[in-house]
């Protein structure tokens, strides 16, 4: 990321800000042998992948001021580590001016605090059976020796920034998706009954790795037969059977945006007769809800829409008799913001505006048929209404059942 992109982000926050409010941020921290992964928030804001930094912003006298903290560099720890983000590199990625290291944030932070409000950081939930988060963990210092600092929750002055995508979000997103889709056709290309789930796992992985990209959004769902109706099944480790669908549930990360795509098939190549009813009944489902994607209309309304609309489905194809017992067979949101979280911010109610990108995942699962389904698309609301930035990875059956037909 360039300062270009992350300097007016940092702008708008501080700007929205009371003046003498603050914001603490921390990075994530590093842990051994674990691959490090940033901390969102932190990287909105910075555009950096430095572990175990903090950055402070405060609205004094209606101006900024802003400061970076990271680690020192220690020549004996670069041999295990590898050199570390230096004071330059943090400024000219971050447009940050005054970096300076983490032995200073206690100093640097007293001169601030008798002065200030309130500070906003990314203390995650804290649930009163949890753990401290390590911000809180940070922060509870500074609370106890000034009482009149309010700590609140970064999320809610961030969420209004995060959940509107500019243009370059977009693009990230677009090629999260793209490479998704194109690791989707591969295992349409390769896969046959009697595979291993992690087999078609491991050929969407390849695709993501050799297009450059190198993460999964999320741990990716590839689950067959009867496992399609556990919904966040994420063994991968079954065999699949000759005549199961499988459902994936899957999203490749690039810079850090999610892309979340879910398609159901069958590996024999043809869906069966009752297969193509039930895959049928999502479809129509989700492309309905799709259509009615424009800024004003809320997340409840395509929730509640949806369960509409599924149980008409059920009863027409003889699951249940009365539209009360929907939940039986389907039993999840239909909805939620994409972005650098998989789940991004926003919450489950928002209204719509442009510049939103949100899922449209319904489905339908029956155990007892050993069938699941879910399609799940990834949709920009734009002024007009919407566009589906997923739109090429083909959802038809004829469509996959032609891409099926072509497997050696
Ligand atoms: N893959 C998780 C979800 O669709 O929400
Ligand atoms: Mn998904
Ligand atoms: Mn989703």
């Amino acid at each position: 990321m360039k300062p270009e992109i992350v300097s007016p982000r940092r702008e708008k926050l501080l700007s929205s800000l009371q003046d003498m409010d603050a914001v603490i941020l921390f990075a994530a921290r590093e842990a051994k042998l674990e691959k490090f992964s940033q901390e969102n928030n932190f990287l909105y804001l910075t555009g950096l992948e430095t572990p175990n930094a903090i950055y402070f912003g405060i609205k004094s006298n209606h101006s900024n001021v802003e400061y970076l903290f990271i680690q020192r560099s220690d020549p004996e720890r670069e041999v295990w580590e590898g050199k570390k983000t230096t004071p330059e590199e943090a400024k000219a990625q971050s447009g940050i001016t005054n970096v300076v290291f983490l032995d200073e944030f206690d100093g640097i932070i007293s001169n601030w605090c008798p002065a200030i409000n309130r500070i906003y950081s990314n203390i995650g939930h804290q649930a009163i059976n949890a753990p401290l988060s390590y911000a809180m963990f940070r922060l509870k210092p500074i609370k106890e020796r000034y009482p009149q600092i309010a700590i609140q929750c970064i999320t809610e002055k961030i969420s209004p920034l995060r959940k509107i995508k500019s243009e370059w979000e977009i693009m990230q997103l677009q090629k999260a998706i793209d490479v998704t889709g194109k690791g989707i056709l591969d295992i349409w290309e390769n896969a046959q009954a009697g595979m291993m789930e992690y087999e078609l796992e491991a050929m969407l992985f390849y695709r993501i790795q050799r297009s450059g990209l190198k993460h999964w959004g999320f741990a990716p769902i590839i689950a067959s037969g009867i496992n399609a109706a556990t919904l966040h099944y994420e063994k991968n480790d079954c065999q699949i059977g000759t005549n199961d669908l499988v459902l994936m549930d899957v999203g490749a990360s690039y810079m850090n945006y999610s892309a979340d795509i879910s398609r159901t098939f069958p590996i024999s190549g043809v869906f069966s007769e009752r297969q193509k009813d039930v895959y049928s009944a999502v479809l129509r489902v989700q492309k309905e809800i799709i259509s009615m994607i424009h800024p004003g209309v809320s997340l409840m309304d395509l929730q509640k829409r949806t369960r509409e609309l599924i149980a008409q489905e059920l009863i027409e194809l003889k699951l249940i008799t009365e539209a009360s017992e929907v939940g039986k067979y389907y039993m999840h949101g239909v909805s939620h913001f994409l972005g650098m979280d998989t789940h991004d911010v926003g919450g489950r109610t928002a209204i719509l505006e442009p510049g939103n990108v949100i899922t449209v995942e319904p489905g339908i699962y029956i155990p007892e048929e050993r069938i699941g389904v879910r399609i799940e698309d990834d949709v920009l609301v734009t002024e007009e209404g919407y566009c589906v930035l997923s739109q090429n990875i083909p959802k038809e059956i004829s469509e996959i059942e032609e891409i099926l037909k072509a497997r050696q």
